[in-house]
């Protein structure tokens, strides 16, 4: 039989086909753009998304036996507000994870009482979650928020495409703060501060239990058989996690993609005192804490497609030589969208620090994957200070494809960092979940420990861990030292 598995990113889609040994037979992307309507502000057309995977799923099928697939997994982008009226048509664009526009509703409901919303959901609230953007949406279009009969996540407006059924999993509700995630249900008390009905919100499912099979109209479309079970998938970073064997006591994954993220996977619920990681829900019916920084990988993007104009970011990274690691004095903090994981701080921006008339190309290159590290290895130090030892964790994410950013990852934080053996973390865990829910593995783990494959493990050298220690002291004082500039330049 043959799975596929789908990762609705931020910045494309990624669809894989995957035969029930685990052997990808192929993998496809589809791009879409991401609206900045203002600083800080994010926002995507939920048809684009339904356009990616109709247009995507018979390319990744061409010269495959169509009539050989049994399941569909759909990993997705977390936290994002689609809202659908009576009529079943998308209200508004849908709001993003990496969108800062809710501050003051971020700061009402963390008002309410830190150690209340932790109670009640395992969360505080940050401004990329999915209930402060329904308050704001309350405020700022009330003749919107009125409309809304049903609300989802990006993933689950696939789902509900494919199959008609208005579903989601408990890993991605986890990021709505409208769960109550160690109980794993809605929370009324969430809901009533939210102004919203039960009714309005899917039904939950796990991650890995089928929630329908495929519409008629849908699978003639597709060309694929009505019989295909499409199960509830995950939010990205459990989908990764499960796509790279993540499962069990304090297992961790890695993933540089658009947003930086470390996932620290856990048998029983567990939260963090400070709230820095978010306690979700994992998709293999467990728990992880979660550190997410807002743009990774997307600072690279940002540098190569805005500043250098080129295509090319493998040659972009050649320019930098091995002497120069550790070794650059040009810094970058990379909160292009403000910053979610630890420091929480919807003005913070990106910014050079350290230029002088002879400063490269190749260090301004290097400054951008150094700051992503250096700003993953503080959500890391969280997980320190909460005694969690991680001495080894997977990456993933389009970022992992760089030999360069691999070597500098497992410096700075001085881990070994394992690959596997492809970097479609969620979209790969989005297939293994299918198989799951058709029977092909009795378990997310059973599914884990026969499928996910290492390619290779990237060992921190001491030396050069050293210097990046030296070099992460320096950085650590710079968002102290600019914190309070940053709201001046709003
Ligand atoms: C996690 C988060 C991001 C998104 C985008 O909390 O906001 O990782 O899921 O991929």
């Amino acid at each position: 039989m043959l799975y596929i598995g789908i990762d609705l990113g931020t910045s494309s889609t990624k669809l894989l086909l995957m035969d029930e040994a685990g052997t990808i037979l192929n993998c496809i992307s589809k791009s879409y753009p991401l609206e900045f309507p203002k600083p800080g502000w994010s926002q995507q057309n939920p048809g684009d998304w339904k356009d990616a995977v109709f247009e995507g799923i018979p390319e990744l099928l061409a010269g495959h036996d169509a009539a050989a697939v049994a399941g569909i997994g759909v990993g997705g982008q977390m936290h994002g507000l689609v809202i659908l009226d009576e009529r079943d048509e998308v209200i508004r664009p849908a709001i993003l994870w990496n969108d800062g526009r809710t501050q003051k509703q971020t700061d009402f409901l963390n008002g309410i009482g830190k150690q209340q919303l932790s109670a009640l959901t395992g969360n505080i609230a940050f401004a990329g979650f999915t209930a402060p953007k329904l308050l704001w949406l309350r405020e700022n279009e009330p003749e919107n928020f009125e409309k809304i009969r049903k609300i989802m996540l990006p993933k689950d407006y696939v789902n509900y495409i494919l199959t008609g059924v208005h579903c989601t999993d408990c890993s991605d509700a986890s990021g709505m703060l409208l769960l109550d995630v160690e109980h794993r249900r809605w929370s009324q008390e969430m809901l009533d501060i939210c102004g919203i009905a039960d009714a309005q919100l899917p039904q939950l499912f796990e991650s890995y239990e089928v929630v329908g099979t495929l519409l008629p109209s849908v699978a003639a479309q597709l060309g694929l058989p009505e019989s295909v079970r499409v199960c509830a998938g995950a939010g990205d970073n459990a989908a990764a996690a499960v796509g790279t064997g993540t499962v069990g006591e304090g297992g961790c994954n890695i993933s540089l993609g658009t947003s930086g993220t470390i996932f620290i996977s856990s048998e029983h619920f567990c939260v963090d005192p400070n709230n820095a990681l978010h306690a979700f829900a994992h998709a293999d019916g467990s728990y992880h804490l979660l550190g997410c920084m807002l743009s990774a990988a997307s600072c690279n993007k940002w540098l190569m497609d805005e500043v250098y104009r080129t295509e090319d970011y493998a040659a972009a990274q050649a320019e930098i030589s091995e002497d120069m690691l550790g070794e650059n004095r040009v810094f970058f903090l990379p909160y292009l969208m403000g910053e979610r994981s630890p420091i929480n701080d919807t003005d913070a921006r990106g910014a050079f620090i350290g230029l002088t008339m002879a400063t490269s190309r190749a260090e301004l290159t290097l400054a951008v994957l150094e700051g992503v590290a250096f700003a993953i290895r503080d959500s890391f130090e969280v997980a320190r200070s909460l005694g969690l030892d991680i001495r080894r964790s997977m990456l993933c994410g389009g970022g992992a494809k760089s030999a360069l950013w691999q070597k500098i990852m497992a410096n700075v934080l001085n881990v070994e960092l394992t690959l596997p053996v492809s970097e479609e973390g969620p979209a790969m865990g989005g297939a293994m979940l299918a198989m799951v829910a058709c029977g092909e593995y009795a378990s997310v783990r059973e599914a884990c420990s026969a499928l996910v494959q290492v390619r290779e493990t990237i060992r921190p050298e001491p030396e050069l861990a050293a210097r990046y220690e030296a070099r992460y002291a320096q950085f650590r004082k710079l968002y102290p030292a600019l914190r309070d500039v940053f709201p001046q330049l709003l």
